[in-house]
Protein backbone atom coordinates (compact mmCIF):
# COMPACT_ATOMS: atom_id res chain seq x y z
CA UNK A 1 0.00 0.00 0.00
CA UNK A 2 1.13 3.65 -0.41
CA UNK A 3 2.62 5.10 2.14
CA UNK A 4 0.48 8.45 3.37
CA UNK A 5 1.01 11.88 1.56
CA UNK A 6 2.76 14.21 4.24
CA UNK A 7 3.44 17.94 3.88
CA UNK A 8 6.84 19.55 3.55
CA UNK A 9 7.21 23.53 4.73
CA UNK A 10 9.47 24.34 1.75
CA UNK A 11 9.68 28.08 3.11
CA UNK A 12 8.08 31.49 4.46
CA UNK A 13 8.31 35.03 3.27
CA UNK A 14 6.75 38.35 4.84
CA UNK A 15 6.50 41.66 3.84
CA UNK A 16 5.21 44.98 5.43
CA UNK A 17 4.76 48.02 3.61
CA UNK A 18 7.31 51.05 4.62
CA UNK A 19 5.35 54.03 5.58
CA UNK A 20 5.70 53.83 9.71
CA UNK A 21 2.38 55.40 11.24
CA UNK A 22 2.77 55.66 14.65
CA UNK A 23 0.30 56.33 18.13
CA UNK A 24 1.72 59.97 18.01
CA UNK A 25 0.73 60.44 14.46
CA UNK A 26 -2.82 59.32 15.16
CA UNK A 27 -3.19 61.77 17.88
CA UNK A 28 -3.67 64.03 15.18
CA UNK A 29 -6.00 62.64 13.27
CA UNK A 30 -8.69 60.96 16.26
CA UNK A 31 -8.78 62.00 20.19
CA UNK A 32 -6.62 59.78 21.19
CA UNK A 33 -3.06 59.61 23.15
CA UNK A 34 -0.33 57.09 22.30
CA UNK A 35 -0.73 55.58 26.33
CA UNK A 36 -4.40 54.92 25.81
CA UNK A 37 -3.40 52.85 22.51
CA UNK A 38 0.11 51.34 23.95
CA UNK A 39 -1.98 50.25 27.47
CA UNK A 40 -4.95 49.24 26.21
CA UNK A 41 -4.16 47.28 22.91
CA UNK A 42 0.43 47.23 23.43
CA UNK A 43 0.39 48.59 19.96
CA UNK A 44 3.10 51.12 19.23
CA UNK A 45 2.67 51.37 15.58
CA UNK A 46 1.77 49.92 12.30
CA UNK A 47 2.40 49.97 8.19
CA UNK A 48 0.22 51.34 6.07
CA UNK A 49 0.66 50.23 2.41
CA UNK A 50 0.51 53.35 -0.41
CA UNK A 51 -2.55 54.14 -2.09
CA UNK A 52 -1.01 52.38 -5.45
CA UNK A 53 -0.29 49.39 -3.83
CA UNK A 54 -3.22 46.63 -3.67
CA UNK A 55 -3.29 43.53 -1.53
CA UNK A 56 -2.06 41.90 -4.22
CA UNK A 57 0.83 43.54 -4.52
CA UNK A 58 1.95 43.11 -0.67
CA UNK A 59 1.12 39.23 -1.49
CA UNK A 60 3.51 39.20 -4.21
CA UNK A 61 6.44 40.64 -2.38
CA UNK A 62 6.24 38.13 0.11
CA UNK A 63 5.78 35.36 -2.04
CA UNK A 64 8.86 36.14 -3.83
CA UNK A 65 10.65 36.09 -0.91
CA UNK A 66 8.95 32.66 0.57
CA UNK A 67 9.79 31.18 -3.19
CA UNK A 68 13.65 32.37 -2.54
CA UNK A 69 13.49 30.59 0.59
CA UNK A 70 11.91 27.98 -0.41
CA UNK A 71 14.30 27.54 -3.74
CA UNK A 72 11.38 26.76 -6.43
CA UNK A 73 10.59 28.95 -9.32
CA UNK A 74 6.83 30.16 -9.49
CA UNK A 75 6.47 27.38 -12.61
CA UNK A 76 6.80 24.86 -10.27
CA UNK A 77 3.63 25.77 -7.91
CA UNK A 78 0.48 24.14 -9.01
CA UNK A 79 -2.10 26.01 -6.84
CA UNK A 80 -1.91 29.62 -5.33
CA UNK A 81 -4.27 30.79 -2.42
CA UNK A 82 -4.45 33.53 -0.94
CA UNK A 83 -6.36 34.45 2.77
CA UNK A 84 -7.81 37.76 2.51
CA UNK A 85 -10.44 40.36 3.60
CA UNK A 86 -9.32 43.72 1.35
CA UNK A 87 -8.96 41.63 -2.27
CA UNK A 88 -7.79 43.98 -5.21
CA UNK A 89 -11.62 43.76 -6.53
CA UNK A 90 -14.56 41.56 -5.63
CA UNK A 91 -13.42 39.99 -8.78
CA UNK A 92 -11.05 38.66 -10.07
CA UNK A 93 -9.52 36.98 -7.31
CA UNK A 94 -6.67 38.59 -5.40
CA UNK A 95 -4.92 35.02 -6.34
CA UNK A 96 -5.35 35.61 -9.86
CA UNK A 97 -3.77 39.19 -9.85
CA UNK A 98 -1.36 37.36 -8.14
CA UNK A 99 -0.71 34.85 -10.17
CA UNK A 100 -0.32 37.49 -13.26
CA UNK A 101 2.07 39.07 -11.25
CA UNK A 102 4.15 35.99 -10.45
CA UNK A 103 4.09 35.33 -14.28
CA UNK A 104 2.75 32.03 -14.35
CA UNK A 105 -0.73 30.99 -16.10
CA UNK A 106 -3.03 28.16 -16.31
CA UNK A 107 -2.39 27.05 -12.11
CA UNK A 108 -5.77 27.49 -10.32
CA UNK A 109 -5.82 30.31 -8.05
CA UNK A 110 -8.70 31.75 -5.25
CA UNK A 111 -9.51 33.18 -2.63
CA UNK A 112 -10.02 32.11 1.17
CA UNK A 113 -12.20 34.36 3.31
CA UNK A 114 -12.23 33.83 6.95
CA UNK A 115 -11.34 37.00 8.07
CA UNK A 116 -8.03 36.96 11.17
CA UNK A 117 -8.56 33.64 11.14
CA UNK A 118 -8.00 33.40 7.44
CA UNK A 119 -4.15 32.16 7.43
CA UNK A 120 -5.09 29.24 9.46
CA UNK A 121 -8.58 27.91 7.39
CA UNK A 122 -5.71 28.34 4.80
CA UNK A 123 -3.27 25.93 6.56
CA UNK A 124 -6.18 23.41 6.72
CA UNK A 125 -7.45 23.55 3.08
CA UNK A 126 -3.62 23.20 1.93
CA UNK A 127 -2.91 20.04 3.61
CA UNK A 128 -5.97 18.65 2.54
CA UNK A 129 -5.48 19.43 -0.86
CA UNK A 130 -1.93 17.40 -0.50
CA UNK A 131 -2.84 15.27 1.60
CA UNK A 132 -5.55 13.75 -1.05
CA UNK A 133 -3.02 14.17 -3.96
CA UNK A 134 -4.71 16.78 -5.98
CA UNK A 135 -2.07 19.08 -5.88
CA UNK A 136 1.96 19.07 -5.01
CA UNK A 137 2.88 22.50 -4.63
CA UNK A 138 0.85 24.68 -3.00
CA UNK A 139 1.44 28.41 -2.12
CA UNK A 140 -0.10 29.72 1.09
CA UNK A 141 -0.21 33.72 1.20
CA UNK A 142 -2.01 35.54 4.41
CA UNK A 143 -2.77 39.37 2.94
CA UNK A 144 -4.66 42.57 4.25
CA UNK A 145 -4.78 46.07 4.11
CA UNK A 146 -7.34 47.09 6.98
CA UNK A 147 -6.16 50.57 6.37
CA UNK A 148 -8.28 50.78 2.99
CA UNK A 149 -11.35 49.77 5.28
CA UNK A 150 -10.84 51.34 8.18
CA UNK A 151 -12.96 54.37 9.53
CA UNK A 152 -10.17 57.07 10.01
CA UNK A 153 -12.78 59.33 12.17
CA UNK A 154 -13.74 56.08 14.82
CA UNK A 155 -10.77 56.29 17.48
CA UNK A 156 -12.38 52.84 18.63
CA UNK A 157 -11.03 50.76 15.34
CA UNK A 158 -8.19 53.13 13.90
CA UNK A 159 -5.65 52.82 15.92
CA UNK A 160 -5.96 48.80 16.19
CA UNK A 161 -5.21 47.81 12.23
CA UNK A 162 -2.31 47.98 9.83
CA UNK A 163 -1.49 46.54 6.38
CA UNK A 164 1.20 43.24 5.51
CA UNK A 165 1.00 40.07 3.71
CA UNK A 166 3.13 37.10 4.62
CA UNK A 167 3.51 33.66 2.39
CA UNK A 168 4.36 30.42 2.79
CA UNK A 169 5.33 27.40 0.39
CA UNK A 170 4.08 23.76 1.01
CA UNK A 171 4.81 20.77 -1.07
CA UNK A 172 3.95 16.82 -0.74
CA UNK A 173 6.55 14.41 0.70
CA UNK A 174 6.82 11.16 1.47
CA UNK A 175 9.01 11.59 4.51
CA UNK A 176 7.87 14.86 6.11
CA UNK A 177 4.57 15.83 7.99
CA UNK A 178 5.02 19.22 8.84
CA UNK A 179 1.55 20.02 9.64
CA UNK A 180 0.37 18.34 12.44
CA UNK A 181 -2.54 19.43 13.24
CA UNK A 182 -5.17 22.22 12.39
CA UNK A 183 -8.52 22.37 14.07
CA UNK A 184 -11.09 25.04 12.61
CA UNK A 185 -14.23 26.68 14.24
CA UNK A 186 -17.18 29.39 13.37
CA UNK A 187 -20.29 30.93 14.74
CA UNK A 188 -22.16 33.45 12.92
CA UNK A 189 -24.11 34.20 15.32
CA UNK A 190 -21.99 36.65 16.28
CA UNK A 191 -21.68 38.34 12.62
CA UNK A 192 -22.73 41.29 13.64
CA UNK A 193 -20.09 41.92 16.52
CA UNK A 194 -17.04 42.83 13.82
CA UNK A 195 -17.94 43.36 10.05
CA UNK A 196 -18.10 45.72 7.11
CA UNK A 197 -21.64 46.25 6.16
CA UNK A 198 -21.91 47.76 2.94
CA UNK A 199 -20.20 46.85 -0.47
CA UNK A 200 -22.17 43.04 -0.63
CA UNK A 201 -25.26 41.76 -1.61
CA UNK A 202 -27.16 43.26 1.40
CA UNK A 203 -26.47 46.60 0.78
CA UNK A 204 -24.86 47.36 -2.62
CA UNK A 205 -22.89 50.50 -2.93
CA UNK A 206 -24.92 53.85 -2.92
CA UNK A 207 -24.37 57.53 -1.97
CA UNK A 208 -26.17 56.63 1.51
CA UNK A 209 -23.32 53.88 2.02
CA UNK A 210 -20.77 55.81 1.37
CA UNK A 211 -22.01 58.95 3.55
CA UNK A 212 -23.15 56.71 6.45
CA UNK A 213 -19.28 55.30 6.58
CA UNK A 214 -20.81 51.96 5.93
CA UNK A 215 -17.50 50.77 3.97
CA UNK A 216 -15.12 50.60 6.69
CA UNK A 217 -14.93 48.32 9.75
CA UNK A 218 -17.41 47.91 12.65
CA UNK A 219 -16.67 46.16 15.68
CA UNK A 220 -18.27 45.91 19.55
CA UNK A 221 -14.89 45.47 20.63
CA UNK A 222 -15.45 44.46 24.16
CA UNK A 223 -17.75 42.15 23.20
CA UNK A 224 -14.87 40.65 20.44
CA UNK A 225 -12.58 40.47 23.06
CA UNK A 226 -14.91 38.65 25.43
CA UNK A 227 -15.52 35.97 22.77
CA UNK A 228 -12.03 35.87 21.70
CA UNK A 229 -9.88 34.95 24.95
CA UNK A 230 -11.86 31.20 25.40
CA UNK A 231 -12.55 30.63 21.38
CA UNK A 232 -8.53 30.74 21.19
CA UNK A 233 -7.53 28.70 24.38
CA UNK A 234 -10.33 26.20 22.89
CA UNK A 235 -8.78 26.02 19.87
CA UNK A 236 -5.36 25.95 21.03
CA UNK A 237 -5.78 23.25 23.25
CA UNK A 238 -7.75 21.58 20.44
CA UNK A 239 -5.34 21.38 18.43
CA UNK A 240 -3.12 20.37 20.33
CA UNK A 241 -4.73 16.79 21.48
CA UNK A 242 -5.39 16.23 17.75
CA UNK A 243 -1.66 16.44 17.43
CA UNK A 244 -0.55 14.12 20.26
CA UNK A 245 1.74 16.78 21.19
CA UNK A 246 1.71 17.93 24.94
CA UNK A 247 2.23 21.69 25.39
CA UNK A 248 6.20 21.22 26.49
CA UNK A 249 6.54 20.03 22.72
CA UNK A 250 5.82 23.95 21.22
CA UNK A 251 8.70 25.98 20.96
CA UNK A 252 6.27 29.04 20.98
CA UNK A 253 3.19 30.20 20.34
CA UNK A 254 1.74 32.08 17.91
CA UNK A 255 -1.19 34.43 18.85
CA UNK A 256 -3.03 36.51 16.16
CA UNK A 257 -1.54 39.83 17.00
CA UNK A 258 -5.08 41.78 18.11
CA UNK A 259 -4.50 43.15 21.86
CA UNK A 260 -1.68 42.37 23.93
CA UNK A 261 -4.31 41.75 26.76
CA UNK A 262 -5.88 39.24 24.60
CA UNK A 263 -2.74 37.27 24.09
CA UNK A 264 -1.89 37.15 27.79
CA UNK A 265 -4.82 36.57 29.26
CA UNK A 266 -4.96 33.58 26.22
CA UNK A 267 -1.58 32.11 27.41
CA UNK A 268 -3.03 32.07 31.32
CA UNK A 269 -5.70 30.13 30.08
CA UNK A 270 -3.94 27.68 28.50
CA UNK A 271 -1.00 27.40 30.99
CA UNK A 272 2.11 28.83 29.50
CA UNK A 273 4.27 31.98 30.59
CA UNK A 274 4.83 34.68 28.10
CA UNK A 275 8.34 34.23 27.16
CA UNK A 276 6.76 31.25 25.02
CA UNK A 277 4.68 33.37 23.24
CA UNK A 278 5.67 35.19 20.11
CA UNK A 279 4.59 39.15 19.86
CA UNK A 280 5.10 41.90 17.68
CA UNK A 281 1.70 43.43 17.91
CA UNK A 282 3.61 46.59 18.66
CA UNK A 283 5.28 46.72 15.37
CA UNK A 284 2.21 45.95 13.24
CA UNK A 285 -1.01 46.08 15.08
CA UNK A 286 -3.93 43.66 13.69
CA UNK A 287 -3.02 42.80 10.06
CA UNK A 288 -6.02 40.53 9.87
CA UNK A 289 -4.81 37.37 7.55
CA UNK A 290 -1.80 38.09 7.41
CA UNK A 291 -0.97 38.29 10.89
CA UNK A 292 0.38 34.79 11.93
CA UNK A 293 2.13 34.06 8.94
CA UNK A 294 4.11 37.36 9.39
CA UNK A 295 4.85 36.95 12.82
CA UNK A 296 5.84 33.15 11.78
CA UNK A 297 8.12 34.63 9.65
CA UNK A 298 9.91 36.65 11.72
CA UNK A 299 9.70 34.30 14.27
CA UNK A 300 12.47 32.15 12.00
CA UNK A 301 14.10 34.92 10.89
CA UNK A 302 15.38 36.50 13.74
CA UNK A 303 16.09 32.70 14.87
CA UNK A 304 13.52 32.56 17.65
CA UNK A 305 12.61 28.74 16.24
CA UNK A 306 14.89 26.42 13.94
CA UNK A 307 14.50 23.67 11.55
CA UNK A 308 12.57 20.62 13.64
CA UNK A 309 10.66 22.97 15.74
CA UNK A 310 6.97 22.93 16.37
CA UNK A 311 5.10 25.84 16.83
CA UNK A 312 1.47 26.96 17.25
CA UNK A 313 -0.62 29.43 15.52
CA UNK A 314 -3.65 30.35 17.12
CA UNK A 315 -6.29 32.71 15.70
CA UNK A 316 -9.48 34.53 16.10
CA UNK A 317 -11.86 36.90 13.78
CA UNK A 318 -14.76 38.58 11.96
CA UNK A 319 -17.37 35.57 11.28
CA UNK A 320 -16.55 34.64 14.69
CA UNK A 321 -13.90 32.73 13.21
CA UNK A 322 -11.06 30.54 15.32
CA UNK A 323 -8.32 28.13 15.19
CA UNK A 324 -5.55 26.90 15.28
CA UNK A 325 -2.82 24.95 13.45
CA UNK A 326 0.51 22.89 14.98
CA UNK A 327 3.49 23.19 12.33
CA UNK A 328 7.41 21.79 12.63
CA UNK A 329 9.28 24.39 11.31
O1 LIG B 1 -8.90 40.45 15.06
C1 LIG B 1 -9.88 40.08 15.96
C2 LIG B 1 -10.74 41.22 16.20
N1 LIG B 1 -10.36 42.26 17.07
C3 LIG B 1 -10.11 42.12 18.37
O2 LIG B 1 -9.84 41.06 18.87
C4 LIG B 1 -10.22 43.34 19.22
C5 LIG B 1 -10.91 43.04 20.50
N2 LIG B 1 -11.17 44.19 21.35
C6 LIG B 1 -10.18 44.95 21.88
O3 LIG B 1 -9.02 44.76 21.61
C7 LIG B 1 -10.59 46.02 22.87
O4 LIG B 1 -11.94 45.85 23.23
C8 LIG B 1 -10.37 47.47 22.33
C9 LIG B 1 -8.89 47.77 22.25
C10 LIG B 1 -11.00 47.61 20.96
C11 LIG B 1 -11.01 48.47 23.28
O5 LIG B 1 -10.51 48.28 24.59
P1 LIG B 1 -11.50 48.21 25.83
O6 LIG B 1 -10.68 48.09 27.03
O7 LIG B 1 -12.47 47.09 25.55
O8 LIG B 1 -12.17 49.62 25.79
P2 LIG B 1 -13.69 50.03 25.58
O9 LIG B 1 -14.12 49.82 24.17
O10 LIG B 1 -14.51 49.39 26.64
O11 LIG B 1 -13.60 51.59 25.85
C12 LIG B 1 -13.11 52.11 27.07
C13 LIG B 1 -13.03 53.62 26.93
C14 LIG B 1 -14.28 54.27 26.33
O12 LIG B 1 -14.51 55.51 26.99
P3 LIG B 1 -15.61 55.61 28.15
O13 LIG B 1 -16.91 55.23 27.51
O14 LIG B 1 -15.19 54.63 29.22
O15 LIG B 1 -15.53 57.04 28.55
C15 LIG B 1 -13.87 54.52 24.90
O16 LIG B 1 -14.56 55.59 24.31
O17 LIG B 1 -11.95 53.99 26.06
C16 LIG B 1 -12.42 54.87 25.06
N3 LIG B 1 -11.64 54.64 23.85
C17 LIG B 1 -10.52 55.33 23.55
N4 LIG B 1 -9.87 56.30 24.19
C18 LIG B 1 -8.75 56.77 23.62
C19 LIG B 1 -11.88 53.72 22.86
N5 LIG B 1 -10.91 53.82 21.93
C20 LIG B 1 -10.06 54.80 22.33
C21 LIG B 1 -8.88 55.33 21.78
N6 LIG B 1 -8.26 56.33 22.47
N7 LIG B 1 -8.36 54.91 20.63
Amino acid sequence: MDKKIGVKILGTGSYLPEKILTNSDLEKIVDTSDEWISARTGIRERRISKSNEPTSELAYKASIKALEVANISPKQLDLIIIATITPDMFFPSTACFLQRKLGIVSIPAFDLSAACSGFVYGISVSKAFIESGLYKTILLVGADELSKITDWKDKNTCVLFGDGAGAIVFSNSQKDDDILSVFLGADGLYSDLLFLPAGGSVYPATESTVSENLHTIKMQGREVFKAAVPKMALAAEKALELSGKSINDIKIFIPHQANIRIIEAVAKKIGISMDRVFVNIHKTGNISSATTITALDEAIKAGKVCKGDIVELITFGGGFTWGAAIIRI
